[in-house]
């Protein structure tokens, strides 16, 4: 597989064009940013860690019957994918209360839900990826009626998944952010999935052990992303 031209580049990735036009590399950086870019930094090799951890759990997705995008890893950093239209949402689950969900509701970080908690989010950085709803998503034509079942299908189905994989590994999956696009006519899972993109929580400490170290300062970050890895690995 020949590695062509870059196509885009990302906060976190990028993208290049390969020798089959449904193909792509994405590539992972060690850079990180946080509250839409105003906060930058780096974080030692956490391309080889979101990368590799990404890869383990898209295998276990698409085992139990979740299409997604991956191909084959190809290096630390690399990986081919499946070409896709992004659908321009952030789908993100939630089993315990935190982050933006705490703030904006007024409830303590680590509450209980009565319920598991799907929302969206859309994909806009100029507007902050501001929040929104089926009926919004419908008239702003982001997707369709059937593809928005099944993203919500495959979004708890994904839920369900990791929740027990992290848990088997020490890990409580607080919540986590997914994306999904389309490829030749298909609903496939994109994007990656990583400490990046989830909160986990230490089930004997409730130690944070994802970006929310960087976003909050709150020390290790390099030393979390590798220990994530770690146990991701087994
Ligand atoms: P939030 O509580 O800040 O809305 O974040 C919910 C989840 O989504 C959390 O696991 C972190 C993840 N996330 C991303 O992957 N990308 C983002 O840009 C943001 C804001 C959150
Ligand atoms: N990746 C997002 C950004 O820079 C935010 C985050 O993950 O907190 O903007």
């Amino acid at each position: 597989m020949k590695k062509l031209q870059q196509l885009y580049e990302g906060k976190a990735k990028k993208v290049f064009e390969t020798d089959d036009p449904d193909l792509l590399i994405v590539a992972y950086k060690d850079d990180a940013t946080a509250f839409n870019g105003q906060k930058k930094g780096q974080i030692a090799d956490k391309g080889v860690v979101n990368n590799i951890m990404s890869n383990i759990i898209f295998k276990i997705i698409e085992d139990a019957g979740v299409p997604t995008h991956l191909v084959r890893q190809i290096s630390d950093r690399e990986t081919l994918v499946k070409r896709v239209r992004i659908l321009p949402l952030e789908v993100i689950i939630r089993n315990v209360a935190a982050g933006s969900f705490s703030k904006r509701y007024g409830v303590e970080e680590g509450s209980g839900l009565a319920r598991t908690v799907l929302e969206f989010s859309y994909k806009n950085d100029d507007l902050g990826d501001p929040l929104i709803n089926d009926d919004h998503i419908l008239a702003l034509e982001l997707s369709t009626e059937e593809e928005l079942a099944l993203v919500k299908e495959y979004a708890f189905k994904v839920n369900e998944v990791m929740k027990k994989f992290f848990l088997e590994r020490g890990l409580k999956l607080i919540d986590f952010k997914i994306e999904f696009g389309i490829h030749k006519g298909e609903l496939i899972l994109a994007d990656e999935i990583s400490p990046d993109t989830c909160r986990l929580w230490d089930c004997e400490t409730n130690e944070k052990m994802d970006k929310d170290r960087f976003r909050r300062d709150l020390g290790n970050v390099e030393e979390t992303y590798q220990a994530v890895l770690a146990r991701v690995r087994g």
